[in-house]
């Protein structure tokens, strides 16, 4: 496994870091174990997660896992998303933010989160008070960085202004969705967080599944994500993102390797990428994803698998 700067902290992350959204389901406690030591072993030392995982139990099963081993792995957690039916207990308000941390370290069983993100942006709240409020946190010791996911660019841009000018911890990392056929981050994101240094942890490499290979027509009917999951079917939904798995599923098999794997080291070869964060349902799955660290992807490779769906517009109309 090679190791990567994130951003300017100076923290060396895996060039691959394992989501936890199916730990506890579908992936049952001691699948999510076995996913984890799994990953540890490929030399995977960065765990993502987000306090809404499966209603909180993500972060149990992941506190469980990192039990013995805290100080030598880093974990992520995420505030946004909306935990009860309580209308104040979601968003970025500070009074959400100051509750959901405590509750996720509950969770989690440690004393500190290594990354904190913003799940989503939540305009109704000004930035400055988001960004104050992630910066107490680092100052009490609970968060070690802020980060932000699911950002515009020009936010982005606004919050890294904001933290500088009043002297914030500033966000390190960006969390974007970013695979072959949702490439919207190449546009104005990924150049962006080159530009500023940011670390980026892509997610949804496979497309929730699609670039796995198994939604081709000569395996209608296969079950997953992309069947079981409203949201997920309508965000892949689209006709030519399925033209594009069977493109790459072709492109792969040619080059004998497993559609996943080629997907995965795609994203991880965009230059501004830090990582990518794969996810899987049980170590089988896991397999082919692990196996996007060896892929001698190149230039040229990336280029020709860009190829296979189009290029996203460009961020103005000329
Ligand atoms: N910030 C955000 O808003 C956000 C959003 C989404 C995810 N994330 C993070 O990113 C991580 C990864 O995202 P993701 O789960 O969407 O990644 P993904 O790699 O696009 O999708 C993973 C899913 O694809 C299917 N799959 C994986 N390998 C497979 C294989 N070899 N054969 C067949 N199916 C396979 C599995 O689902 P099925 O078995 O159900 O098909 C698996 O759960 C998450 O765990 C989470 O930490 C963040």
């Amino acid at each position: 496994m090679e190791y990567r700067l994130l951003g300017t902290t100076g923290l060396n992350v895996s060039s691959l870091c394992m989501g936890t959204m199916s730990f506890g389901n579908p992936a049952d406690e001691d699948t999510s174990k076995a996913l984890f030591s799994r990953a540890r072993d490929a030399g995977i030392n960065t765990f993502d997660c987000a306090d809404v995982y499966n209603g909180g139990e993500a972060e149990r099963i992941l506190g469980r896992c990192i039990d013995g081993c805290r100080d030598e792995v880093i974990i992520t957690s995420k505030v946004f998303n909306p935990m009860s039916g309580d209308m104040n207990d979601r968003g970025l308000s500070r009074r959400h933010i100051v509750s959901a941390v405590e509750a996720s370290l509950k969770r989690l069983g440690t004393d500190r989160i290594d990354i904190y993100y913003a799940h989503l942006d939540d305009q109704s709240v000004r930035l400055e008070s988001v960004l104050r409020a992630f910066d107490d946190l680092v100052r009490a010791g609970k968060i070690i960085y802020p980060a932000i996911s699911n950002f515009s660019a020009w936010r982005t841009e606004k919050a890294l202004a904001i933290s500088r000018e009043l002297g914030y911890a500033a966000p390190e990392c960006l969390q974007p969705m970013y695979n072959l056929v949702k490439r919207q981050a190449e546009v104005e994101i990924l150049p962006m967080a080159g530009a500023e240094q940011l670390g980026v942890f892509p997610y949804s490499p496979l497309g929730g599944g699609l670039l796995s290979g198994k939604y081709t027509d000569e395996s209608k009917g296969a079950k997953g994500r992309l069947t079981e999951n409203r949201m997920y079917g309508k965000r892949y939904g689209n006709p030519e993102y399925y033209d594009v798995a069977a493109r790459l599923v072709s492109h792969a098999r040619e080059r004998g390797y497993h559609p996943a794997s080629l997907a995965v080291a795609w994203v991880m070869s965009h230059p501004a990428v830090t990582a990518p964060l794969i996810g899987a349902r049980d170590v089988e799955q896991l397999e082919p994803s692990l196996a996007a660290a060896e892929v001698p992807m190149t230039a040229e490779w990336r280029e020709e698998l860009s190829a296979l769906g189009p290029a996203p517009p460009t961020a103005t109309d000329r």
